[in-house]
């Protein structure tokens, strides 16, 4: 089987890592893939979605999976189906439930998915009287897509007032704060849930927890995500049962119901409150860094999950798992996430220890190939490195075993990658 992935991030790079070691792929190819995808298959350089489809087309691909949500929201999907090609991710209409918080928060009234107490609106009088009736902290979030920025956590009544001001009124989010959500404040831990869907069934993965914080301790300001681990022993068969009656259940249910039915990977991102999971968000991809922790765990081939979930086939996959952990350590660049830093050489010393060879890899982001093939830190989030392991502890020193390994100038990571999971040991 030939596979195009679209995208170039370290997400990318860990599903083209595990269709490499699947006997049924063929060719791998990337686009536009980052400057260390090019070890795993071709990259390509081609934005335009016809074009892709023409390429998918002369070139005898069987398959594309669709890593970030912006192509998905502008329709990627549509397009390869309107031509009859194979391609693994939600419809446009379907990316909805990530590309509009609105549109998600009335989906999960409509279909009494448990979610916190919330109003939409555009008028900032609404808003105050709103305000006034929640306990601070409060969440003020932009609708659209604000590549996870559109979220504020404010301290005060008075600090929820003025950013929804500010939001309104443009200055702070531009078109994509023309119309807010304010929410209660959910107090509990997180969770990242992924549901890999053919429309009809689904296969739910290990729960990961991720990291959104720059800093040691969830201090810093918020980020794509700085580590994250798999599965997370705090997720009991009880709350999987919940979250499989209360959430996935009706939402594939309501999908189907409301003429959208949901093709892809459903991320759920979930707050445990007191044992109860409550949903805080949809996203219609994978996580990243949770993709980089939970392809190395996938134990039956990648190519029969996607394609199987692509043609809506799942019910006859048989889809397994080791029983291993995963932790992922992010690596990122000197100015993350304030700016672009220096593109910056990396050197990776030669590992001779077999431990750490058998059990600890590295997925490629924020990679270039420079002119004389060396590999420079161009990105924010660099790379990953993801250690495997019989217990948590024994994964995340693996993975900070590799992060001794690698060198660029100005790197930066947490030191404290899966600490909710080893206090709770
Ligand atoms: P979102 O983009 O809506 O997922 O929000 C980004 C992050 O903000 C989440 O991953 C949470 O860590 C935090 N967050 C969002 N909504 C809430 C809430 N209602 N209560 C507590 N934390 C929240
Ligand atoms: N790791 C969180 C995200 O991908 O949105």
């Amino acid at each position: 089987m030939n596979i195009l992935i679209i995208g170039s991030g370290g997400r990318e790079y860990s599903i083209g890592r595990a269709l490499k070691f699947d006997e049924n792929v063929e060719k791998i190819y990337f686009s536009p893939g980052n400057g260390a995808t090019d070890e795993l298959g071709e990259n390509l350089s081609i934005t335009d979605f016809n074009a892709l489809a023409d390429f998918v087309e002369e070139n005898g691909v069987d398959l594309t999976i669709v890593g970030p949500e912006a192509p998905l929201v502008e329709g990627i999907v549509d397009v390869f189906k309107a031509r009859g090609l194979t391609i693994f991710g939600p419809t446009a209409k379907a990316a909805q439930l990530e590309g509009s918080k609105i549109f998600m928060k009335n989906f999960l009234a409509r279909h009494n998915v448990p979610t916190a107490r919330y109003i939409e609106t555009s008028s900032i009088e609404e808003a105050y009287r709103f305000i006034e009736t929640l306990e601070a902290p409060i969440v003020v979030k932009a609708d659209g897509l604000c590549g996870g920025k559109g979220v504020i956590i404010a301290k005060s009544h008075e600090e929820a007032k003025k950013t929804a001001g500010e939001m309104l009124s443009g200055n702070a989010f531009g078109e994509a704060g023309t119309a807010i959500v304010i929410e209660e404040f959910l107090d509990g831990y997180e969770l990242s849930v992924f549901a890999v869907c053919d429309g009809k069934d689904y296969v739910v993965l290990p729960a990961a927890q991720d990291h959104k914080r720059l800093l040691d301790n969830d201090e810093g300001p918020n980020t794509g995500g700085m580590g994250a681990y798999a599965p997370i022993p705090l997720v009991n068969d009880e709350i999987y049962r919940k979250l499989d009656e209360r959430v996935i259940k009706p939402t594939l249910k309501g999908m189907e119901e409301e003429g959208m039915p949901f093709t892809g990977v459903l991320f759920i991102g979930v707050m445990v409150v007191k044992g109860e999971p409550i949903i805080l968000e949809y996203n219609v991809r994978f996580g990243d860094p949770e993709c980089e922790e939970l392809m190395p765990l996938l134990k039956s081939p990648a190519s029969d999950l996607f394609y199987k979930a692509a043609t809506g086939d799942l019910k006859n996959a048989v889809i397994e798992f080791h029983d291993k952990y995963a932790v992922g350590v992010v690596m990122a660049s000197r100015d993350y996430p304030y700016k672009s830093s220096p593109p910056a050489e990396i050197i990776i010393d030669e590992i001779h220890h077999e431990e750490l060879k058998e059990n600890a890899h590295i997925s490629f982001a924020g990679v270039s190939r420079g002119e004389d093939g060396k590999l420079y830190a161009t990105g924010g989030r660099v790379l990953v490195c993801v250690g495997l392991g019989d217990s948590i502890k024994e994964a995340r020193d693996r993975a900070y075993m590799l992060v001794g390994q690698v060198h660029f100038a100005g790197k930066q990571c947490r030191t404290d990658i899966a600490y909710q999971a080893l206090q709770e040991a």
